[in-house]
């Protein structure tokens, strides 16, 4: 096993061996979803009418997001039915709704019929979802959900870390799509964050191989993006509590618009 620093230059030296190699290579870029639970976890702390979530969708939509992102939670602390219904009304809005396996979720997703459902593990004192869904050992009931889903005419994704036995999992599962839980890497000290990388890029170039589709999200940032830029095959990045938290300062839309520009370098990745 190489040390950190070693490992570091290793890919600093494949990249500019790349760039020599194929200098016209151009970027092609990686979509953004956005996810606006934190708009309505300012309105639930009130208990007021705004933030409107239809207009923060709006303004996400204008800074050059892709798609929107939310989780309907069991226990409603952010978004609410309510809201799931009014955005998938929204024009333009491509809806990627994230929930957990329980039967009542289910049956909104399958009346609600979003773009995309993303599968997530939840538990209900968590702050943030953690780690990812358990696809390899709860395979039956996965495998029914994804069934449900898809007989609705859902995409369905799983959200799932970076683990081969996942990955073969969520292949044998019938879901086309994973997310692959960026927040192990994210949050890593400096001396951890190689080692994170490396599984996310693996486990990406494993998926891609089974024929899955490939997204990343959670705990996001500017600040680490450029290692997640690294992991290859990236269709869509779903990012919700940076870009909200930069909101504060410059706007929805520009906050959406540093991230959706940033990405547009992603050429791929290390394949
Ligand atoms: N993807 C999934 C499946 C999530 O559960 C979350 C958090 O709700 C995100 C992406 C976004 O994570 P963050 O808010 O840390 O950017």
């Amino acid at each position: 096993m190489l040390p950190a620093c070693a490992w570091r230059w290793q890919r600093v030296l494949r990249d500019v061996a790349r760039q020599c190699i194929f200098p016209a290579m151009s970027a092609k870029g990686c979509r953004l979803g956005v996810n606006i639970d934190h708009v309505a976890t300012l309105r639930q702390a009130r208990g007021t009418a705004y933030p409107d979530l239809a207009a923060a969708a709006q303004a996400c939509l204008a800074g050059g997001a892709q798609g929107i992102t939310i989780h309907l939670r069991e226990d409603r602390r952010h978004i609410q039915d309510r809201d799931v219904y009014a955005l998938r009304r929204e024009p333009g809005v491509r809806l990627n709704l994230e929930m957990a396996i329980v039967p009542e979720i289910v049956a909104i997703a399958c009346d609600v019929r979003p773009d995309e459902v993303c599968l997530v593990p939840e538990r209900r004192h968590e702050l943030t979802t953690e780690g990812g869904l358990d696809a390899a050992g709860q395979a039956a009931a996965v495998h029914d959900a994804v069934a449900t889903l898809a007989q609705a005419g859902i995409v369905v994704s799983l959200f799932i870390d970076p683990d081969q036995r996942q990955i073969e999992a969520a292949a044998c599962s019938g879901a086309p799509v994973i997310e692959l839980h960026t927040g192990r890497f994210c949050n890593a000290s400096e001396a951890g964050a190689p080692v994170e990388l490396d599984r996310l890029i693996e486990n990406a170039g494993l998926a891609h191989r089974r024929g899955l589709k490939v997204n990343a999200g959670h705990g996001i940032s500017l600040d680490n993006l450029r290692g997640i830029l690294s992991v290859p095959h990236l269709d869509t990045l779903n990012i919700g509590h940076s870009i909200v938290c930069r909101s504060v300062f410059v706007g929805l839309r520009q906050a959406v618009a540093e991230m959706a520009a940033a990405l547009e370098s992603y050429d791929g990745g290390s394949t």
